[in-house]
């Protein structure tokens, strides 16, 4: 039964987000979407109305992170009404009736493909003071829905989702089972919604999809879609994250030869250095396939960067496998990567494989992360001295400096001016560590970038 609203409901939403990027762009679409219905968001816990919790379920100890939570909440409001409880995202999705019955505590649990439905369960809820479990895999109604619905982001970064869902099925991983199966969204409704943000104010955008080099709609793919917002003139950087390495196709390879906004990072996770380790992962790639899209890259733009995510001790990982991995890292001089323990999650085949010891893993683990940021620290000294583009993003928190990004992710700390953001400066870079480039703004001295 759908419910209708008769007036709006003055309400205000706390939403906690857990996760990768694409929850992040969930969460702010949730948003867009409750405001419909009278939402306001608040920052402040203590006077909400509504408590909502995206999760992540992609590591260990992701659902008792989701209850830790909620005892949080609980023990906030003891004494006073209980906000209206809802449990979104991909841990809601794997676990949805367990949850509800185990805490008491959650009104709603709504999957990832579900939140187009959300002012209804809403409603629906307190009309009828019934839990309410939305966990369906509907992408098409989904995001015909939230095409409605304008994104209202206005940062000078912004997300903007093209493809959900995964068919790739890692043996380690659980999105094919929480995100569903590969959905492409249309390509016209992928550009309108980029014209939106370039107008609030938008300058770079960042391509978002679990298998975003998967991207096929009505033969489109990821690379006459980046052309196209190319176009646009306001927007100044694109990036795209995450690509799998078997999506690497020659057009979007050619593109790092003409595109002239698509940034010189490319994000490319290989998970491991061993064809051994990559076959009982099921990838579905060697080590040389992944190599051969480093080289071609490489002499396309000598300027490219690689970064990646990397799987460390997964089950029967020895010793050599580990070792090819580090000679991966070394080899190719990945920058701002993550790295982690193999964790086994429930339902996926590699769930009940014998773990290795966990003194050995984390060895393992601090000797690649170690490496991982030897390359990041040599990378950033070697901008010291140098100027460098920076796209200005906003104020450092205590008002004094101003931030921005390199073309490489990093975080680069100036003195600003306020009429400078959304814009792509020169800064000559005096000071570096792992993360962050401290430098000299030189757009006061006619350097500003065209
Ligand atoms: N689609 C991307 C790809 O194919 O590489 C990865 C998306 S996944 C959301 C992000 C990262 O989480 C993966 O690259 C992997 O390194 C890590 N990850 C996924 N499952 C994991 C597990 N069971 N244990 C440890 N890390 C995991
Ligand atoms: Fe998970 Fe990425 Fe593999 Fe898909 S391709 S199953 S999202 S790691
Ligand atoms: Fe986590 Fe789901 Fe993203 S499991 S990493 S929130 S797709």
């Amino acid at each position: 039964m759908v419910l209708k609203l008769t007036q709006k409901m003055n309400k205000k939403i706390f939403i906690k987000t857990f996760g990768c990027q694409m929850n992040e762009y969930d969460s702010n679409r949730i948003f867009d979407t409750v405001k419909k219905i009278g939402f306001t968001k608040t920052e402040n816990l203590d006077e909400t109305d509504c408590y909502l919790l995206n999760t992540c379920h992609i590591r260990e100890k992701a659902k008792e992170k989701v209850y830790h939570e909620i005892g949080r909440v609980k023990k906030n409001f003891r004494f006073k009404k209980k906000p209206l409880v809802i449990i979104a995202g991909c841990v809601a999705q794997a676990e949805n009736e367990e949850m509800l019955k185990r805490e008491p505590y959650i009104d709603i649990i709504i999957g990832p493909q579900s939140y187009h439905k959300i002012n209804n369960k809403i409603e629906e809820f307190l009309v009828k003071q019934k839990k309410i479990d939305d966990t369906e895999f509907d992408a098409v109604s989904k995001f015909n829905y939230l095409d409605k619905i304008k994104n209202l982001s206005s940062k000078v970064s912004s997300f903007l989702t093209i493809q959900e869902g995964c068919d790739k099925f890692c043996n380690f991983c659980v999105v094919p089972y929480t995100r569903g199966p590969e959905y492409s969204r249309p390509f016209n409704e992928i550009i309108d919604e980029a014209k939106i943000l370039s107008e609030n104010g938008v300058r770079e955008i960042i391509l978002l999809g679990q298998n975003v080099n998967a991207y096929c709609n009505q033969n489109f793919r990821l690379s006459n879609l980046i052309l196209e917002i190319e176009k646009i003139p306001e927007i100044k950087r694109i990036r795209y994250t995450t690509s799998h390495p078997k999506d690497m196709t020659e057009d979007l390879i050619n593109l790092y030869a003409i595109s002239k906004k698509l940034m010189p990072l490319v994000h490319l996770p290989v998970q491991s250095g061993s064809d051994k380790i990559l076959k009982l992962m099921n990838r579905k790639h060697l080590i040389r396939d992944y190599i051969n899209i480093f080289e071609k890259l490489k002499t396309i733009n000598p300027k490219i960067e690689f970064s990646s995510d990397f799987i460390i001790a997964y089950p029967g990982e020895e010793e050599k496998d580990f070792e090819a991995t580090f000679d991966l890292i070394k080899n190719i001089k990945f920058i701002n990567s993550f790295s982690f323990i193999f964790s086994p999650r429930p339902g996926t085949t590699a769930s009940n494989l014998d773990l290795i010891d966990k003194k050995i893993s984390l060895k393992r683990l601090e000797k690649v992360q170690r490496q991982l940021f030897d390359h990041q620290i040599v990378m950033n000294k070697s901008l010291e001295g140098k100027e460098i583009k920076v796209l200005v993003e906003n104020k450092t928190e205590n008002n004094n400096k101003f931030f921005g990004k390199s073309e490489y992710m990093t975080s680069v700390i100036f003195d600003g001016n306020e009429q400078d953001m959304g814009n792509e400066i020169k800064v000559k870079i005096k000071n570096s560590n792992q993360n962050t480039l401290i430098g000299e703004n030189l757009s006061n001295s006619e350097q500003r970038v065209a």
